[in-house]
């Protein structure tokens, strides 16, 4: 082995001493030098004994106990603080492991994402290190791959877990405005299972890498201690850097004790590392740089470069060297002083270098040489989530306590329940599902921040409070309120969300008036609000909130619950009450089980019987009469010419239609007062909320079947009993009115048209009606239309359901397509039973109920000319009730 000569001069001392020194190992150097080595050790001990690491976090993953390193004296704790998510310990039996990494946090399938919250001070660097040791986690003896995200408030970045060896770690140097940054582990596949062994936070001090800037972080390629003979990190490094030993051809190893002052490098490269150098006894040195793989977004390539001229310095023998990476010189006319100082070079390249080489200068006397190096991807975020849209979401997570939203809400693995999209280089949340999640309290504004949401659904909850004001949500298309506790009236804005297809606030305790412009949206809004005791539909028909309903739904919960002799006790109770209730109200007032109908006159002027007086000169110029009234002409104050037309629906008379009385001009109310209806509506009595109207026993099928014969029979009267007939345009089972003997009227001729001989006129053009029971014929509304919802009301009767019904599953929602199928299905035989109201069920009833079925769904078949005639209608329901009267005489 060849020797060679190395002056050095000892530390703070102007004099010269000479030692050889063998070039090789580092046993050498201790050989040579054992007091001295011996000294060193001893004093690094005491040093890492006394201070206890502040700055320094080491977490054992899935280890048991807190322990210290017996070696390093570092203090580990195990990862319950930490962890973010749940995961299960396993152990890793290799003794040859340190003990960090000998045990393991696993989560299996089906964990898409898993956390650790790492503490961090704001706007120091830090050094991150992970560390993966696996075990045959999955049993399949093969070597996981997974991904990993690194979050914090202004920073995301991805990693990949792809091993070639273990144990293996990374390392990144990171700094965040924020306090917290997240280190997750991501799957890839089913089979996988993530895992990590131990993570190390270590705080830098301020000032060093400051290459990286906000929204920027180095993660690290290569860290080199040139020189050394082994690898070294604390206490050799207070900052516990990993520095890996290295050589390269035509150099030596140079090994000093003196101290090198390493002020003069910011990233303050540790003194150990320093004193050894490689130093060429040729010309050039050069070294490789890594390949490398990665997901994330780089900014640029970084190498840092750490010089001290730890030879004697000799200002006529020079070392002047220049460096080049991929053949390109980078820097020319390095000299190094003999001041025991280090020296760093920074250098950073858009692209990656394959290798950098240090090269004497032709006039240098002696090779370059070189003391440490780190070489480092410059990282920049991947995009955040928009801010106010992160922000609304944590104000949801901290009212709801939603323990597994962490970090940012879209990165990688959306949170549960929320899905994101990118929008113009924006990420965005598109939808928030917090249904059944047995969520309480109200609903926090901050939701109406989040401008791009498509859907909202908090189905199923017991959320109160008033309807989220989300006036601002212009893209929402979904919104699902259903099955909570709601309050407070319906907002107008609702009509102004213009992509809004679907709304479902059913089963709360909303009340007031469903506003207008929303319920004419119909076309295009499916929208389901039953359930709401205190909801109408129209101005008069609400309950007044102070009437006791919820005095009577308490009442009614105890029904439901209690048994035998108290719930009926209760049950007789509150049907006295209820008869109270009845009584109390304002007969002029009626609300909800007469008909109070309030012409629509929301959009246009009222006018008073006095204007109109006036304006038509008392009714005296009669310029057309129809089959129910007579058109006037007039002429207002501000000279506009009006025509006056007075339709006499008083005249129609049917023991089967509600009456009218009379009408009401009392201050601002124009009303059109019926007849008192004291047994509400058929809609009622199927579906409502409202306990008490299910027991009155609308489950007969007799009492059903009379029902449905004379709103059959009040339909007919409009048809054909008057001439020119009626078309009532909204026949349903909230317009089929019941008195207390459940003798059933046909009411609400808010729609109705008269249709004159003309034949073009009674095709109306301006289709209304109710989502459900329209004529999918909509271009015409004719007689035939009236037959096809009636038939809907008759598929209602005997299936005990709404006809459009979201709580059913997806082959149900619709009543019509859902009995069509099953009458396709098996012609005529009793599949179609299956659709059939099961309190109905009776042998006796089945003939009746079929012959039913049959014809409700004659009333639906599209072509509307192949409907029955109103007439043919009841002349079949007249017909089951006989099958009905023969097996109940048979049954005797
Ligand atoms: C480890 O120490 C931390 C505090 O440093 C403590 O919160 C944790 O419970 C300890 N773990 C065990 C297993 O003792
Ligand atoms: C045990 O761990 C050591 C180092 O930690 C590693 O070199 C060795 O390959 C491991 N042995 C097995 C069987 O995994
Ligand atoms: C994880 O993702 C898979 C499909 O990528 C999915 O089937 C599974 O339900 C997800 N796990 C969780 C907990 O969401
Ligand atoms: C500096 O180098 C010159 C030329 O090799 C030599 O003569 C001189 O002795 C050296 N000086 C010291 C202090 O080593
Ligand atoms: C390097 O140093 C030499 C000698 O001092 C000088 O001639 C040359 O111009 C320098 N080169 C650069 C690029 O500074
Ligand atoms: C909601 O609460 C019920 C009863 O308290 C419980 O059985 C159910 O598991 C809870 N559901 C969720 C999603 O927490
Ligand atoms: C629902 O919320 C109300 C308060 O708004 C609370 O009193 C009630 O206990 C909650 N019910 C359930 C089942 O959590
Ligand atoms: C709803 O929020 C919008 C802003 O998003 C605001 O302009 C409006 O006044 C709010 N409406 C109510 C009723 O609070
Ligand atoms: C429902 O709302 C009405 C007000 O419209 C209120 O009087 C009643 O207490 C509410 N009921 C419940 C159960 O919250």
């Amino acid at each position: 082995m060849r020797r060679k000569n190395v002056n050095i001069r000892p530390y703070g001392n102007s004099t010269n001493k000479q030692i050889t020194l063998e070039s090789a190992s580092i046993m050498q150097i201790i050989g040579n030098c054992k007091p001295v080595a011996l000294l060193i050790v001893v004093v690094m001990w005491c040093i890492a004994f006394t201070s206890a690491q502040p700055g320094f976090l080491s977490i054992d993953c899935g280890g048991l106990l807190n322990r210290t390193d017996p070696e390093t004296n570092i203090t580990w704790v195990t990862d319950d603080n930490y962890i973010r998510g749940s995961g299960i310990r396993e152990n890793i039996n290799n003794a040859t492991s340190p003990f960090y990494l000998q045990s393991a946090r696993v989560f299996p399938y089906p964990t898409n994402k898993s956390c650790f919250e790492i503490p961090l001070t704001p706007n120091i660097p830090h050094l991150l290190r992970l560390w993966f040791n696996a075990g045959n986690f999955n049993g399949l003896q093969q070597i996981p791959r997974f991904d990993l995200s690194y979050e914090t408030t202004d920073m995301l970045s991805m990693g990949q877990v792809r091993f070639e060896q273990m144990p293996a770690w990374g390392e990144r140097v990171l700094v965040s405005s924020g306090n917290v940054v997240y280190v997750c582990l991501i799957r890839k596949s089913d089979e996988d299972n993530l895992f990590i062994s131990a993570i190390e936070l270590r705080t830098l001090e301020k000032g060093m890498y400051d290459v990286v800037k906000p929204g920027q972080w180095l993660r690290l390629l290569l860290r080199t201690d040139a020189g050394a003979n082994s690898a070294s990190r604390y206490p050799n490094d207070r900052f516990d850097r990993q520095w890996n030993s290295s050589s390269t051809g035509g150099a030596e190893n140079v090994q000093v004790k003196y101290s090198i002052s390493i002020d003069n490098a910011k990233n303050l490269p540790p003194n150990p590392v320093m004193q050894t150098a490689l130093v060429s006894n040729s010309d050039i040195m050069s070294f490789s740089l890594p390949q490398y793989r990665t997901p994330e977004r780089i900014k640029s390539f970084v190498l840092f470069l750490y010089f001290a001229e730890i030879e004697t310095y000799n200002a006529s023998e020079p070392r002047i060297f220049h460096l080049s990476m991929n053949n390109v010189t980078r820097v020319h006319n390095i000299t190094l002083q003999g001041d025991f100082s280090a020296r760093e070079l920074e250098l950073e390249s858009e692209t990656p270098d394959n290798y950098f080489a240090l090269q004497k200068n032709s006039f240098s006397t002696r090779g370059p040489t070189i003391n440490a190096f780190e070489y480092y991807i410059l990282l920049l975020t991947h995009t955040l989530t928009f801010p106010a849209d992160a922000q609304a979401l944590a104000t949801l997570k901290q009212r709801f306590n939603i323990k597994d939203w962490v970090s940012d809400p879209c990165f990688v693995v959306a949170w549960d329940g929320i899905q994101c999209m990118n929008i113009s280089s924006t990420v965005r949340v598109a939808e928030i599902d917090l249904s059944r999640r047995n969520l309480t309290g109200t609903i926090p504004p901050s939701l109406g921040q989040m401008t791009e949401l498509v859907q909202i659904s908090f189905d199923g909850n017991n959320l109160s409070g008033a309807f989220p004001n989300l006036s601002s949500l212009t893209k929402l298309e979904r919104l699902y309120l259903q099955n909570n506790n709601l309050s407070g009236t319906i907002p107008d804005w609702l009509s102004e969300l213009e992509n809004l297809k679907e709304l479902d606030i059913a089963n709360n305790n909303f009340s007031g008036v469903i506003p207008q412009r929303l319920l004419d949206k119909q076309h295009s809004l499916k929208i389901n609000y039953s359930g709401n005791y205190y909801l109408c539909m129209r101005k008069g028909e609400c309950i007044p909130s102070s009437s006791g309903g919820y005095k009577l739904k308490v009442i009614l919960g105890v029904v439901v619950s209690g048994f035998g002799i108290i719930g009926l006790a209760i049950l007789i109770g509150a049907l006295i009450y209820r008869k109270k209730i009845f009584k109390r109200r304002n007969p002029n007032k009626i609300p909800n089980y007469s008909e109070v109908l309030v012409p629509s006159i929301s959009k246009s002027r009222a006018f008073s019987l006095d204007e109109i007086k006036i304006a038509t000169e008392d009714f005296s110029h009669n310029i057309g009469q129809g089959g129910f009234g007579f058109v006037f002409w007039g002429k207002l104050r501000d000279e506009k010419q009006i025509a006056v037309k007075i339709d006499l629906l008083s005249r129609v008379h049917h023991k089967n239609l509600v009456a009218l009385l009379g009408y009401c001009n009392e201050s601002r109310d124009l009303m059109l007062i019926y007849e008192y209806m004291p047994g509400s509506s058929l809609n009622h009595r199927l579906y409502g909320k409202f306990l008490l109207h299910n027991f009155v026993s609308l489950l007969e099928w007799k009492i059903r079947l009379k029902i449905a014969l004379d709103a059959a029979q009040g339909l007919e009267y409009l048809h054909v009993g008057c001439t020119p007939k009626i078309i009532h345009r909204d026949v349903k089972t909230a317009n089929i009115l019941l008195d207390a003997n459940f003798n059933a009227k046909l009411a609400d001729f808010g729609l109705s048209r008269v249709a004159t001989d003309d034949e073009a006129s009674h095709v109306v053009t301006d289709v209304k009606g109710t989502a459900g029971y329209l004529d999918p014929n909509t271009h015409m509304l004719t007689d035939k239309s009236d037959v096809y919802s009636f038939g809907v009301v008759l598929l209602e009767i005997i299936c005990g359901r709404r006809p459009v019904d979201f709580k059913q599953s997806e082959e149900k929602i619709d009543l019509v397509k859902w009995v069509a199928q099953h009458f396709e299905r098996v012609k005529d035989s009793e599949e179609v039973l299956k659709t059939v109201d099961k309190e109905l069920l009776e042998d006796d009833n089945l003939k009746s109920i079929i012959s039913v079925i049959k014809l409700a769904m004659k009333c639906i078949v599209e072509e509307p000319s192949c409907r029955p005639g109103m007439s043919e209608v009841v002349m079949e329901i007249k017909r089951a009730m006989k099958y009905e009267n023969d097996s109940a005489a048979s049954t005797l």
